[in-house]
């Protein structure tokens, strides 16, 4: 495995991202982060309580098929938000794009409920894997196409407690729980 990010250049960066948030809505507009699970934890826990601004959390759960139906195209909530989002400020926080499936069907899904506004910040970005037609409005880091764990992201499961970001080695073999 080799280290990809560090943890102090994870912080520093999101310290830098939640300052441009913050800046980036009127003072005292309450933020409404909607985490996607699981890999979306660690980054949401740290922004959350690095921004200044007033704002309230709730998470979505997306259904996974294996990497390969989702690139097929294949997005589904497995778990819904518990949160009317109509008029509210939502922020969208993911830790990494790929293809950009999962953030285009939320982006579509959120919308049908007319929140104020509805901007996505992701930690990571994969540019090269891009199939759908969205924007992301923050971005911690653009990184090339290898498979990363740590910082929420997993392989099988493991790593997503990391504090850094790594790549890992493709001889890697790691037991399914
Ligand atoms: C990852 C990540 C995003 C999605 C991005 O989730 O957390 O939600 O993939 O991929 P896309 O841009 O190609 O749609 P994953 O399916 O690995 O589930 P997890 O977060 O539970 O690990």
């Amino acid at each position: 495995m080799k280290v990809l990010l560090t943890s102090d250049q994870v912080r520093e960066r999101v310290n830098e991202l939640a300052a441009e948030i913050d800046m980036s809505y009127p003072i005292g507009r309450e933020l409404h982060l909607v985490s996607v699970l699981r890999g979306g934890f660690m980054f949401l826990a740290d922004l959350a309580r690095t921004l200044e601004g007033p704002l309230t959390i709730d998470f979505v759960t997306v259904a996974s098929y294996g990497r390969d139906t989702r690139s097929s195209g294949v997005v589904e909530l497995s778990a819904d938000i518990r949160s009317d989002l109509t008029d509210r400020d939502v922020l969208i926080v993911e830790d990494i794009v790929d293809t950009g499936r999962t953030l285009s069907f939320l982006l579509d899904t959120f919308r049908e409920q007319h929140p104020r506004s509805l901007r996505t910040v992701s930690l990571l970005e994969k540019p090269s894997r891009r199939v759908a037609d969205i924007s992301i409005d923050y971005v911690g880091f653009r990184i090339e196409d290898q498979f990363v764990v740590g910082y929420g992201l997993d392989y099988a499961e493991r790593f997503r407690h990391l504090s850094y970001v790594a790549v890992l080695d493709q001889d890697t073999e790691v037991e399914r729980p």
